[in-house]
């Protein structure tokens, strides 16, 4: 299976971020909404969004948890860049979800939604999740769920028409990704948005040496 390199994932966002927010609206709100139910933010917690994109989730933490210090990470600069209607990102930093700036240990939470699919290492780069977060730390997965017939099939398609789509996973899949690079899960969401669009949240907890877990 071809990967996608860093470069190939930042260009096709670039070329869509000035528009993302008003053409993904519905989707967005679909995908978000129930993270952000998962995720819960705690006061004073540091919560970290791989894969901020445009920083709706960022946002919407800042507004509802006030004293939650929430960071983004993201590959494209045009998607952190404001746009017309929308302020830029603050709190973000350019960076690829395979290698964080940030030290040990540093968060209490991770969350990232409908990025995973890009990440062409998914277990070193759930690793490095692993690596920034405290021990007993959170991950909230959202991305799209191969349960879902039209997504497992619009995924087979871009596989063969989008660069920078590596491949998306059953929850079932994500779950045992999860186990091996050192998480437990916690529990496991499947939503959608329309007909077309299949999601898993999956929340998960880092185990305190970071040892495998044996998922279903
Ligand atoms: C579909 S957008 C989702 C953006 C945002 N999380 C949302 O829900 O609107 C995918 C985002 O993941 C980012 N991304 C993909 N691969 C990445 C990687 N390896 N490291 C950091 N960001 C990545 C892309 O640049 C893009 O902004």
């Amino acid at each position: 299976m071809k990967r996608p390199d860093p470069s190939t994932v930042r260009k096709q966002y670039s070329r869509q971020a000035a528009a993302y927010d008003a053409r993904w609206a519905a989707y967005l709100a679909d995908s978000i909404g129930p993270t952000l139910e998962a995720l819960a933010p705690v006061p004073g917690e540091r919560i970290l969004d791989l894969g901020c994109g445009t920083g709706m989730l960022l946002r919407k933490i800042a507004a509802t948890s006030p004293t939650t210090v929430a960071w983004g990470v993201d590959l494209s600069a045009e998607m952190l860049r404001g746009s017309p209607g929308r302020d830029a990102v603050t709190g973000a930093t350019l960076a690829d979800a395979h290698h964080l700036p940030f030290g040990t240990g540093r968060f209490d939470a991770v969350v990232s939604t409908s990025s995973l699919h890009h990440w062409h290492d998914p277990r070193g780069a759930l690793l490095e999740i692993g690596r920034v977060l405290k021990p007993r730390g959170r991950l909230v997965l959202t991305d799209w769920a191969n349960d879902h017939l039209p997504t497992r099939i619009v995924s087979a398609v871009l596989r063969h028409t989008d660069a920078s789509h590596f491949r998306s996973y059953t929850a079932r899949e994500a779950r045992r990704l999860l186990g091996a690079a050192g998480f437990e899960t916690e529990s496991t969401r499947l939503h959608r948005s329309g007909w077309k669009w299949g999601f898993f949240t999956i929340v998960a907890t880092r185990s305190p040496d970071g040892s495998p877990h044996r998922a279903d």
